[in-house]
């Protein structure tokens, strides 16, 4: 199997199942690895997957613009990854954010015009359109910069939550994010087991789905081209 992106592999494989795959992103002379997951006629790159507490999200700037985590597994597809797939300004991306709560209900999120910038704009975030039942939470994080504990690109100082005062974002949550005035969505907080799934100070959050303190038991977020 062989491809620019997963939407291509599987227009040209119809028979190729979720897994492990290379892709060739176009108008470079890289290749990647990814997990294509494949979606009734589909097929998306998951960029970031959370399913337990296995995996460690709580990393610097390095980690989060290469990547870490196991494919198959939980992981962070990486930065620099994101932006040269998304990069290509003849192709439009899709954001697709999927949910999972403590009694196995869904929502998901869809996000039309998808891409981030490079390293030097920390990897700004842009996103068009929503559609879903999630609700609309990256909203206020369209235009917000990527931040981590080692590098600080958010607009939030002090960043007020409940009654406590954080210096910044990343103090509260620890973890990578485009945290803009402690916006509405976080998705690589502290992950929760189903007896504590509240997580205050950090968690994976997303505030128009459920109020902030309450931690998905799951995300995944992948990115597909038209
Ligand atoms: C995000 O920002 C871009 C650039 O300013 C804008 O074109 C786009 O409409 C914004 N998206 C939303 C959902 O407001």
């Amino acid at each position: 199997f062989g491809g620019k992106d997963c939407t291509e592999i599987k227009t040209k494989f119809p028979g190729v199942t979720s897994g492990v795959l290379k892709i060739h992103p176009k108008g470079t002379q890289t290749s990647l690895t990814v997990y294509c997951e494949i979606h009734g006629d589909e097929g998306w790159i998951v960029i970031q997957r959370r399913t337990g507490g296995k995996e460690n999200f709580e990393r610097g700037w390095a980690d989060y613009k290469t990547g870490f985590g196991n494919l198959d597994e939980d992981h962070w597809l990486g930065l620099e990854s994101i932006h040269l797939l998304t990069k290509d300004p003849s192709k439009k991306w899709t954001l697709r954010v999927d949910l999972l709560d403590h009694n196995d209900q869904h929502a998901f999120a869809e996000y039309r015009n998808f891409k981030l910038g490079d390293e030097r704009t920390a990897y700004q975030l842009r996103v068009g359109k929503y559609s879903g039942d999630a609700g609309d939470a990256l909203r206020d994080q369209n235009g917000s910069g990527f931040s981590t504990y080692d590098r600080d690109n958010d607009y939030c100082r002090p960043c007020i939550y409940g009654d406590i005062a954080f210096d910044e974002c990343t103090e509260r949550h620890g973890s990578g994010w485009w945290y803009s005035g402690c916006g509405s969505a976080a998705l690589n907080g502290d992950w929760h087991s189903s007896d504590d799934p509240i997580g205050w100070s950090s968690g994976i959050h997303w505030l128009t789905w459920k109020g902030k303190p309450y931690s998905a038991k799951a995300s995944r977020m992948m990115i597909k081209s038209d």
